[in-house]
């Protein structure tokens, strides 16, 4: 008796269902009805309050237990066969020592639990770069939240066995097979024993195995450590087979701009998590923008996939079909994209449930509700967020599906991707960062990415305070050796004909008083502006020792209140004994990843250490 009639597949839950002796198994199939069934399940556990139809239909707020509210790096491990691919940017243990470690934890897991088959597809299910994986979990909330952010169910195992047959032949690289994901929460049950409001166990392993393309995750029940389709397999696994394979997998947006006279230009942008991706993936323009006739569209907020088209250009696609958006700051003022994508069909995670049965967090509004219940389930007014008591986890999140994104771009399921022509690299940066830059050329770019630097944010849990390098944006999700992502980088420059540009930007930089210099949000469409004309050669840049920068009357900030050319100068200015720290801050990860760094990358630090003298 089996669900599937593809071999490898049934044979593998069948051992997992061994191993974890869940009380039932159940195939998710990603209908209206498996939805309606689940919520109503959460909701009964209490791990799910249905929020005022009236106000956000169909849509949940979730509670996490306090301490599983965020990505836990110290406890992700890549386990490949050698300990230096991983590399000094990765936790690393024998693949076979950590199974003996994670298997007694995992035997009996799902006691008193329903195990989830989920069949998930990576990517538009017709491209050459999808990847079908299969998730078995003890979480509903994870079912719910797969059917949001990717394409789940019946119609991807039908995929996945008609390509095993032979059926259907899509040229998909990896063919017929499947990436299987294992996860639970470790919070096994005892006969009579009743479910505690969200389960997680205090012990967690999120553990990659590149070699053999699998992924075991123990112990936590949030994000990015629990929808393993998302940083597990499109980053720290899609990282491995991609370097492999000739193609990228990148912590990156990627955002449609349209000319007023129809140009269209897609770019890429590599943020750290919570530096703003999802918010610049969104931007509307600012009105004078909008008058002329400037268009934007999201195709992704997240992740990138990127391959060498035979089109001669990079193409990219978004593996995923939602948004995991980081809630606080977001609001009609900030984000009205984000804001209208969520009304309906939404699951909220740690954000504060109002007396009327809505969502609100820090930021949503300017006025605070007079009550409400905070993220931990206390009551909340006013004066305890005065006290510095939040109504919302710093890194509570929403769950949104890309389709009802007002400005989704019409080919953001095109199989075939969508061409890029820059490559933006940014973080927070109080200091040193100018507003914008361009790269000289590939190598210069490649080493203005892989010197990344950013002030931590929230959506980790137990990172130190401060700036620090990381690398793209992929410190935490690079599957392998960081140095040899670096020449993988590197090497790709001789597979594209039509090169990308490679620009950096910091929205976050501070003046004395600390505050932001530069308003971001919208107004970042005048830096896109700019971007998007240096990459069709149409407009001088600046040379500096650093790189192109835009000159003053090639930027357009008419429009923004009390921002003349001082305060252009000031976003802009490059200080040289900034950059000297900066530089040598950088060789604190030059050193860490020594033995195998590129020279290319060594001697352009160099060169911008001579530019600088
Ligand atoms: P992950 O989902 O964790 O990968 O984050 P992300 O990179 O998508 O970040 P997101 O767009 O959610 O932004 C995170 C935080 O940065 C939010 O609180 C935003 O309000 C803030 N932010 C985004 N863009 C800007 C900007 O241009 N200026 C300023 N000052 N803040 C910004
Ligand atoms: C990030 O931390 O970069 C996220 C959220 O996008 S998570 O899915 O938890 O990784
Ligand atoms: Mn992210």
């Amino acid at each position: 008796m089996s669900n599937t009639r593809h071999e490898k597949l049934a044979t593998w839950v069948e051992q997992m269902t061994t191993l974890c002796q869940p009380d039932a198994v159940e195939w998710a199939d990603g209908s209206q009805e498996e939805w309606d069934r689940l919520t109503q399940l959460l909701c009964d556990k209490g791990i799910f309050t249905r929020l005022n139809p009236e106000k956000r239909p169909n849509s949940f707020l979730a509670r996490s237990a306090p301490s599983d509210v965020a990505r836990v790096e110290d406890r992700t491990f890549i386990c490949s066969r050698r300990k230096g691919a991983a590399g000094a940017n990765n936790n690393w243990m024998d693949p076979h020592e950590m199974k003996a470690l994670l298997l007694p934890k995992f035997k009996g897991c799902m006691k008193g639990r329903t195990m989830y088959v989920i069949p998930f597809c990576m990517g538009p299910p017709e491209s050459p770069l999808a990847k079908i994986g299969v998730q078995v979990t003890d979480s509903a909330y994870v079912v719910v939240n797969m059917r949001i952010m990717a394409h789940m169910g019946k119609a991807v195992l039908d995929r996945l066995e008609g390509e095993a047959t032979g059926e259907i032949n899509t040229g998909r690289d990896g063919h017929g097979n499947f990436i299987p994901c294992l996860h639970s929460v470790g919070a096994p049950l005892e006969p009579g024993q009743e479910d505690s409001a969200w389960p997680c166990n205090e012990d967690k392993y999120i553990s990659h195995f590149p070699d053999t393309r699998e992924i075991w995750s123990y112990g936590s029940g949030y994000g990015g450590n629990a929808l393993l389709g998302k940083k597990c397999l499109a980053l720290r696994i899609a990282s491995n087979i991609a370097r492999e394979h000739d193609w990228m997998a990148e912590h990156m947006l990627i955002l449609g701009l349209t000319s007023p006279e129809g140009e269209k230009t897609y770019i890429s942008a590599a943020f750290p998590s919570a530096c703003g991706k999802t918010n610049l993936a969104m931007i509307v323009p600012p009105e004078k923008y909008a008058k002329a006739g400037w268009k934007t569209t999201i195709v992704g907020d997240d992740i990138a996939w990127l391959w060498p088209h035979e089109d001669g250009h990079l193409h990219a696609i978004n593996p995923e079909t939602g948004y995991f958006g980081v809630a606080p700051g977001t609001s009609y003022d900030t984000n009205p994209i984000a804001m209208d994508s969520m009304l309906e069909n939404s699951i909220f995670t740690n954000v504060g449930l109002t007396d009327d049965g809505d969502v609100w967090w820090e930021g949503l509004t300017e006025e605070p509700p007079a009550h409400l219940i905070d993220w931990k389930g206390n009551d909340w007014t006013p004066a305890d967020g005065e006290k510095g008591v939040k109504a919302a986890h710093p890194n509570a999140r929403f769950t949104a599906p890309a389709k009802q994104c007002p400005t989704i771009d019409p080919e953001w399921q095109n199989p075939e991707g969508v061409p890029i022509s820059g490559i933006v690299f940014g973080g927070r940066r109080p200091t040193t960062m100018p507003l914008v830059y361009q790269a000289f050329n590939w190598s210069h770019g490649v080493y203005v990415g892989a010197t990344m630097g950013s002030e931590v944010t929230a959506a980790a849990i137990g990172l130190k305070a401060g700036v620090r390098r990381d690398p793209m944006a992929m410190l935490p999700f690079c599957g392998y050796n960081m140095a040899e992502y670096f020449h993988h980088w590197l090497d790709m420059r001789g597979l594209v004909k039509n090169l990308p540009r490679f620009f950096h930007v910091n929205w976050f930089r501070l003046d004395e008083d600390g505050k932001f210099l530069w308003p971001g949000y919208g107004d970042n469409m005048r830096v896109l502006e700019w971007i998007v004309n240096r990459c069709k050669g149409r407009v001088a840049g600046h040379e500096t020792p650093i790189g192109w920068t835009p000159h003053w009357e090639d930027f357009d900030a008419e429009g923004i209140e009390g921002f003349d050319e001082k305060r252009f100068d000031d976003c802009m200015a490059y200080n040289p004994q900034e950059w000297k720290d900066e530089i040598l801050s950088q060789g604190e990860l030059f050193l860490k990843l020594y033995d195998l760094m590129p020279k290319e990358l060594v001697f352009q630090r160099e060169l911008l250490a001579a530019r600088l003298a």
